[in-house]
């Protein structure tokens, strides 16, 4: 007879099922890094969907970074340093999702052939500052957009990585509030 060790009360709260099951498969497949056989993604979708918004991101991070060394005109100051600020974000979000495509074993799609097909949101680079403006926050609303749909398809099955892109998107709204509030005080109404 197999003596338990735990007490009866912290046997009530144990929701773990079978911890003997779950420490023989964390041995067993140990190169597999962070995925274990508890994974409930599916493995593929999730890095290819991942790697769609890598590119996302790196063609915003351009977009921006375009707009950065275009701006120009009496109020281009300010809004420089926010395409500036906002290019500088959204290289941080690229390095967060290659590193989380990484983790899940997968390689993360930096080649730039094909960059622009794999992202959602466009490189236009737009003539004026408020064309430039207006480019950016409708690649930021397009973002806002495919990031709500990921993280609905991550659901419960990858909470990471539903983490991971639930901040991103928080950070896209932001984005595009930046954007709406440059326009308003620029005098246009986005039509
Ligand atoms: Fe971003
Ligand atoms: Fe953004």
């Amino acid at each position: 007879m197999v003596m338990s060790t735990f007490s009866p009360d912290r046997d009530k709260h144990s929701f773990v099922t079978d911890i003997q099951e779950i420490r023989r498969r964390a041995r067993e497949h140990i190169l597999n890094g962070a995925v274990t056989e508890g994974y409930r993604g599916d493995r593929e979708t999730v890095i290819r969907v991942l790697n769609e918004a890598l590119a996302t991101e790196i063609v915003c991070t351009l977009r921006y970074r375009r707009h950065y060394f275009m701006a120009s005109g009496i109020h281009a100051q300010a809004v420089a340093q926010e395409f500036l600020q906002h290019a500088n974000e959204e290289q941080g979000h690229a390095d967060l999702i290659a590193e989380r495509i990484v983790q899940l074993g997968g390689a993360p799609d930096l080649n730039p052939q094909g960059l622009a097909t794999r992202s959602h949101a466009e490189y236009v680079e737009g003539d004026s500052l408020i064309d430039m403006i207006k480019e950016d926050l409708v690649a930021e609303r397009i973002a806002i957009d495919s990031y709500g749909e990921i993280i609905r398809y991550l659901g419960a099955n990858d909470p990471t990585s539903r983490r991971l892109m639930e901040q991103i998107l928080a950070t896209e709204e932001e984005h595009a509030e930046d954007l709406r509030t440059l326009l308003e005080s620029l005098g246009s109404d986005g039509v």
